[in-house]
């Protein structure tokens, strides 16, 4: 209901009767009222005068009716622990795919190699819940394939040139715009789920001590909308993943990438090494040239390019 009257106040420049809204979704008056109260209450800004009601503003909060036809997948949390959590619990209780857990702020949320991200409002935190129906191990690919949309998404539409690193960065000029963090789960060596958690730096400025990080606000000088990311990227993914040749995915993330052929460090949990990036493999692994030439492929760690330093691991 909140959805139908909004579209209605959307298809409006000015008031529109509370009697209008009434015959349209067949309801009483007092039911138009008290969804009318229950909007403002969620923040959006109605004014409601003897001639009726005129909607001036909508807050960029991911409400689950702000999602047309894919209002059922979003479970919306101002705030939360991690949604790492929450999708975790929804995706064993057999959730759909495509499942999105979103918050405004998250009190523990999680980076990778055990790290802090730091979530304060302003930024986009999720997890989507994916469900390939494919083995183990092209659980990577799936990755990639989130990566490479996720980043296509934001240059289409924002204008910035934003690049993916290795393995599921997405930086501009070297700095960091948006994280990635996995958690699957196998069945008889088949994915059951695959959640995606993702923080974008959107409208926050993100933390001072967490060096070359940015958000999209700081790079263009204007605030985006949380909601129309979300929903841009869920649509696109949807797209991706139907359409997906597998073989295809690391070549298109190649292609977007800022990795190949810069010196780098690989900081993975046992040990941190040195040496040039050649190339990604077709499961993802990075293949790195080492000072006295030997290659070696890198399945898991962090990569932090020639220019960047090294964040604190606890
Ligand atoms: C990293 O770069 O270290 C990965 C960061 C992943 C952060 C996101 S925010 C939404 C989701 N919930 C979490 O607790 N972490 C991920």
């Amino acid at each position: 209901m909140k959805a139908d009257i909004l579209n209605i106040l959307r298809s409006r420049d000015g008031v529109i009767s509370g009697e209008a809204i009434r015959e349209q979704l067949d309801i009483s008056r007092v039911s138009v009222w008290k969804h009318i109260q229950k909007l403002q209450q969620a923040g959006y800004t109605i004014e409601s005068t003897p001639k009726g009601y005129r909607l001036i503003d909508s807050p960029d909060i991911p409400y689950p009716w702000e999602f047309k036809e894919k209002e059922f997948l979003i479970h919306y949390f101002p705030e939360i622990e991690s949604t790492m959590d929450t999708a975790r619990d929804l995706a064993r209780n057999g959730c759909a795919p495509f499942t999105v857990v979103v918050a405004d702020r998250q009190k523990n949320g999680r980076g990778r190699m055990k790290r802090v991200w730091v979530s304060e409002a302003g930024g986009l935190y999720m997890t989507i819940v994916l469900r390939p129906q494919v083995p183990l191990s092209y659980g990577m690919r799936h990755m990639f394939a989130v990566s490479v949309v996720l980043c296509r998404v934001i240059r289409e539409w924002t204008g910035v040139d934003a690049r993916v690193k290795w393995p599921n960065d997405i930086l501009v000029d070297g700095q960091k715009l948006c994280g990635m963090l996995s958690e699957m789960e196998t069945e008889a060596d088949m994915v059951y789920y695959l959640n995606v958690g993702i923080g974008v730096n959107v409208n926050n400025d993100p933390p001072t001590d967490e060096p070359n990080c940015c958000s999209l606000r700081q790079l263009t000088g204007r605030s985006w909308s949380r909601k129309d990311l979300l929903s841009r990227f869920m649509t696109a993914l949807k797209d991706y993943l139907s359409h997906m040749d597998l073989g295809q995915v690391v070549s298109d993330w190649k292609t977007l990438s800022s990795t190949p052929g810069k010196p780098v460090r690989i900081v993975m949990p046992d040990q941190t090494v040195e040496g040039i990036a050649i190339d990604v493999d077709d499961t993802g692994g990075l293949i790195i040239e080492l000072a006295d030439g030997i290659r070696k492929t890198i399945l898991f760690g962090d990569c932090f390019e020639q220019h960047e330093p090294a964040t604190h691991h606890p």
